[in-house]
């Protein structure tokens, strides 16, 4: 049953084989594993190391396993130390001898390196799918709120009037960077390790070049000690999914904030929230919360496995299996947020007049009306001073600029006149900016229409 018994004399402590074991996670990529089988003995026949009959015959034992695993026919049962051990039994079991010619030319070290970056593509091109499908909802919401008033803030004290369009934008560029983090590393990635052997590659006439062919790489791995021993591109991937997982986190922060009873701009569906057990007035933001809360999760990982890697000396080292329980779990995790963020977004509640009012009564028109005394000639140093000055008889009054008389400015400064109130509408303070990357809704019409070519290609 198992794969190296020759050269020992003893049974294997149980709670040794426990502990080594890693078939309980491993089998996750069990399909991987078969092909990347099925090109090594593919091209172990065309290079005359085995038979075309034995390459045949291998081919059809692995078939059948992949399919009797899929249809739950054949059970991964634990007795077996990893998924590569398991399958090459059951081979040896169903074909006889020349399933033992297999493992020709292939450690477990270049076949482990493999399986994980075919699993790890796979995965990647899923999470890209859903950071897609949230960019497509956030870019919906966006066309249909570039009129959609609401404070910007710094600090989070409001600061200037933004639009909810320019506000999900911000985002959009956040999830588009995502996307493209991605696809630099699956490209990064994609070389095969398979040929490399233990460590120092192998005397069979191995072709390489076929077998990353056959799998889908752009070619073979150029040193087969770093092949057997880089773990780079999960680090890498760890790091890109640490980073949508902040990205969600701040949003979740903002849409917790946004359906408080305090702000009320957003309404989460009810769907997408759960009550309270005593409290029946509840509803709570549990989606946002627990996204939030989950990237501690997928940061973790990411130290752990840094951590991990750190003082490995060349080349594969067994801590190296630690790789994988941590980032399987943080892929599903970022899928998992990834899905329910999006739906949470999708059927959310644009509660648009608590935006707007909320814009109106924070002076976020102060710097238009600031720039409206500098465009009659005011330096902006004194028209700052001026407008504080507005701001502070504003407070006293319990008004908003928009609201002072004529007079009421004029007695603060004679410099203003009767088209004040136009500078410092909330549509002029927004409408007015647009250079690109601006809020103004023609600015927001071309970033628009440039999202919508990203999302179409
Ligand atoms: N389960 C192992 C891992 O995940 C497979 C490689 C084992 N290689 C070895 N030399 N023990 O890393």
């Amino acid at each position: 049953m198992k794969l190296w018994g020759g050269r020992f004399t003893k049974e294997t402590n149980q709670l040794v084989h426990n502990f080594n074991a890693s078939l309980s996670f491993d089998q996750k990529f069990f399909k991987q594993d078969i092909e990347g089988s099925i090109a090594h003995v593919t091209m172990l026949a065309k290079q005359g190391i085995i038979s075309e009959e034995e390459k045949d015959l291998i081919i059809s034992g692995l078939s059948g396993i992949m399919e009797d695993i899929i249809n739950g026919s054949l059970i991964i049962d634990e007795e077996h130390e990893d998924i590569h051990s398991f399958v090459e039994a059951h081979l040896i079991e169903r074909i006889g001898d020349p399933g033992k010619k297999l493992h020709t030319g292939r450690s477990r070290n270049d076949q482990v390196a493999l399986d994980m970056k075919l699993y790890i593509r796979d995965e990647i091109s899923e999470i890209d799918e859903l950071v897609k499908n949230l960019l497509i909802t956030l870019h919906r919401i966006m066309k249909e709120n570039t009129q959609t008033f609401m404070p910007g803030f710094t600090h989070l004290q409001k600061a200037q009037p933004v639009t909810l369009a320019h506000h999900f934008g911000a985002y959009f560029e956040m999830f588009k960077r995502d996307r493209s983090r991605l696809s630099d590393i699956s490209k990064r990635m994609n070389l095969s390790p398979l040929g490399s052997g233990a460590l120092a590659g192998t005397t069979y006439p191995l072709d390489r070049n076929l077998t990353a062919e056959l799998l889908g790489f752009d070619g073979p791995t150029l040193n087969s000690m770093d092949s057997v021993s880089d773990r780079d591109y999960l680090i890498e991937l760890l790091s890109a999914l640490s980073t949508i997982m902040m990205h969600l986190s701040r949003f979740s922060e903002e849409i917790i904030i946004w359906n408080s009873n305090e702000y009320r701009f957003v309404e989460l569906d009810d769907a997408y929230s759960t009550g309270s057990s005593i409290m029946p007035q509840k509803k709570n933001p549990d989606i946002a919360e627990l996204v939030r809360g989950k990237t501690g999760r997928v940061y973790g990982a990411l130290v752990s496995i840094l951590t991990t890697m750190k003082g490995l000396p060349l080349a594969y080292n067994k801590d190296m299996q630690e790789d994988k329980e941590l980032t399987f779990d943080a892929i599903d995790t970022v899928k998992g947020c990834l899905a329910l963020f999006n739906g949470m977004v999708a059927t959310m509640k644009f509660q648009k007049n608590y935006m707007e009012n909320s814009a109106k009564n924070g002076f976020t028109n102060a710097t238009d009306a600031a720039d409206y005394l500098v465009n009659k000639g005011v330096p902006f140093r004194d028209a700052h001073g001026i407008v504080g000055q507005l701001v502070l008889y504003c407070i006293e009054k319990d008004i908003a600029l928009e609201e002072m008389s004529l007079e009421e400015f004029k007695n603060i400064s004679p410099v203003f006149e009767q088209d004040i109130y136009d500078a410092i509408s909330m549509e002029t303070c927004v409408n007015k900016r647009n250079t690109i990357g601006a809020p103004g809704v023609e600015a927001m019409k071309q970033v628009i229409q440039i999202n919508e070519e990203y999302l179409k290609a």
